[in-house]
């Protein structure tokens, strides 16, 4: 049977772990995943982190080739770091919410209509909206990023209106938001998490600042996925809630094995809904068929690549030392 007869169900036949670690030698490549990925892809990977430090490696790297599982935005951070490596992604149809929500043209008329602001941007957007953005930032480097500008700045934030929202209160910064949400952190339920507080109490409450504010309302610690799993690890605790993506749980499952984590629920009481329908089209088989025939690529033209890396060589500045303003100058729309 031709193995490409099962890409995206089972290959017969086929050893994927084995091959897969074949073909990673073969072509000289890395895997970087990310926590939302399931656990097979985890264990296989060279790397799982969250979005910077994803970036931060992508960056890196001396590989040959870069297989990016995660979703397609942060494929596009690798190549757009790391233009001379191939970069594939297991499934191209691996999207985000928030990078939907958000289309170049609108952000690029809403960011005309308010000239006098600059433009801080979640690192879940596309390429195109990086290009016309000022800064980028992750949700572990924004409040650093932030404390960096001067507070007369005004700001525009997009796309999570959450995550923006959370910094604003945090910071006491007033930021123009743009209304992008993530679905999975949209979809916890604030009466089954008072439920399930009640029924372990003292329990702690981990959770993303992609989560609306009556969730956070009931966190005991807020911070990106790398935060959470360094603070499941750290609490004394025995057992912990963690509102995000359910799959990080695989990680404090292997370091912590003696602790309990549950879910946060939604509506219906368990967290299956929490589960990233973009981050769980990648797959053992569709990893193996992209190291085989390195396809499906990440493609950006050179124009927006060169405007997107700005803003993002910003944030890698910023994130890591004491930067200010830079060369950012007077607050204008940029990629033009
Ligand atoms: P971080 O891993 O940077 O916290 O981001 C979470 C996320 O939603 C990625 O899509
Ligand atoms: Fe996008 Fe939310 Fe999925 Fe992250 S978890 S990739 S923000 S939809």
């Amino acid at each position: 049977m031709d193995a490409r007869q099962g890409i995206g169900g089972t290959l017969t036949g086929v050893d994927i772990r084995a091959e897969i670690g074949r073909l990673r030698d073969e072509r000289n490549a890395v895997i970087l995943a990310h926590y939302y990925q399931t656990p097979d892809i985890q264990d296989i990977a060279d790397f799982v982190g969250d979005s910077l430090d994803l970036s931060r490696k992508a960056a890196e790297t001396d590989a040959e080739v870069i297989a990016f599982c995660g979703v397609k935005f942060m494929a596009e951070v690798a190549k757009i770091l790391s233009p001379e490596k191939i970069v594939v992604l297991p499934d191209l149809a691996a999207g985000c919410s928030l990078e939907d929500s958000c289309p170049p043209d609108k952000f690029r008329a809403f960011r005309e209509a308010h000239p006098d602001h600059i433009a801080l941007t979640y690192i879940n957007c596309s390429a195109a909206v990086k290009a016309l953005s000022d800064i980028i930032v992750t949700s572990s480097s924004a409040e650093k990023i932030l404390s960096q500008i001067p507070m007369h700045q005004k700001i525009i934030f997009a796309p999570d209106k959450h995550l923006g929202g959370y910094l604003a209160r945090k910071t006491g910064r007033d930021m123009l938001l743009w209304p992008g949400v993530c679905i999975v952190h949209e979809a916890f339920s604030e009466t089954e998490l008072i439920k399930l507080k009640a029924l372990h109490p003292g329990a702690p409450v981990l959770a993303h600042p992609e989560c609306p504010a009556h969730i956070l309302d009931h966190a005991d610690h807020i911070g990106s996925t790398s935060s959470i799993l360094a603070e499941a690890k750290a609490s004394p605790a025995q057992t912990i809630i963690i509102a995000t993506e359910p799959h990080i749980m695989h990680q404090m499952e292997k370091a912590v094995p003696e602790k309990t984590f549950i879910g946060a629920p939604g509506a219906d009481g368990n967290c299956n809904c929490n589960i990233c329908p973009y981050m769980a089209l990648n797959t053992m088989e569709k990893l193996y068929v992209a190291l085989r025939d390195l396809e499906p690529r990440i493609e950006i033209d050179e124009e927006t690549r060169i405007a997107a890396k700005k803003s993002l060589d910003r944030m890698l500045a910023m994130a890591s030392a004491s930067v200010g303003m830079g060369d950012l100058g007077a607050a204008r729309v940029t990629g033009d």
